[in-house]
């Protein structure tokens, strides 16, 4: 088992990729702690998986608060943290209003952010651990109509670098995985308005969540503890690939 007696919080761990990483974690031995702002729909997913389980809005520094509290009352350590949690959106830039803007950074940048410092202080009074960040191809290329998260997740990847070195000399892995289009609602979404992006994916299909899941798993694993600071694209090549068609 490449995760036995691990403890792990994965952000947003009730649907899609999310999911599948708990799910993969808990194949392999960890004991995850399943997350989404909805106490039933973790409790359900705790449930299967054989984990805990806790209700937080990421957007909520106080509600995370509690949630790293928790962890290390019941838990005592931390050894995994995937975030997972974003909210797409829909707009340019010159359409994105500040309180768009406000709104969609808390909850996909300033939230990996606290999930990071409140992870990395127990991590560290524990010898050690590894974060996974979960982006997007359009933080490295731009993507139209979608500026705030875009931006975001460029500012994720750039956080993912800054962690990685900020962090490494408490022997924390920092590494992110930008996630192609996979078959969740988001990446599904308007397929039929997507079809040149579709056909410009080389592998030409789009990815499951269990395949981004697997990449986690490696990079969580004992078999990475060499990598840090890396930002695997797991998108069927369609990074290398992205033009002004593509969005997400
Ligand atoms: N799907 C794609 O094609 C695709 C492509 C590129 C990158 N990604 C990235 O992959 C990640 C996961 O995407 P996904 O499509 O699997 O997401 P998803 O299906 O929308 O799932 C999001 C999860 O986060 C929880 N959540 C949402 N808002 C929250 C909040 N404010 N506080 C706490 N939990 C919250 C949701 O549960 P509740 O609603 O119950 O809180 C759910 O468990 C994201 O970072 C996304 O940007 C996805």
């Amino acid at each position: 088992m490449l995760l036995k007696n691990k403890i792990a919080l994965v952000t947003g761990s009730t649907n899609n990729i999310g999911l599948e990483i708990a799910r993969a974690f808990a194949r392999e031995g960890a004991k995850v702690i399943v997350h989404s702002r909805h106490e039933e729909a973790a409790k359900g997913v705790a449930e299967e998986i054989g984990g805990d389980y806790f209700a937080a809005d990421v957007s909520r520094p106080e509600e995370l608060e509690q949630l790293f509290d928790r962890i290390q009352q019941k838990h005592r350590r931390l050894d995994i943290l995937v975030n997972t949690v974003a909210h797409s959106t829909k707009n340019d830039i010159l359409e994105t209003s500040l309180a768009e803007w406000n709104r969609i950074m808390a909850i996909n940048l300033t939230g990996y952010f606290i999930c990071i410092q409140h992870a990395a202080r127990i991590m560290k009074d524990n010898g050690g651990g590894v974060i996974i960040n979960i982006s997007a191809g359009s933080g490295e290329r731009g993507s139209p109509g979608t500026a705030v998260y875009s931006i975001s997740k460029g500012a994720i990847n750039a956080l993912t670098r800054q962690a990685a070195v900020d962090l490494a000399p408490h022997k924390i892995r920092v590494n992110a995985v930008i996630s192609g289009i996979v078959g969740t609602p988001l990446g599904s979404r308007e397929m039929g308005n997507r079809k040149l992006e579709y056909d410009s994916i080389p592998l030409k299909r789009i990815g499951q969540p269990e395949e981004v899941a697997e990449a986690v798993l490696f990079l969580a694993s004992e078999k990475a503890g060499y990598i840090t600071n890396a930002i695997l694209p797991v998108d069927g090549g369609r990074m290398n690939s992205m033009g002004s068609v593509s969005r997400g």
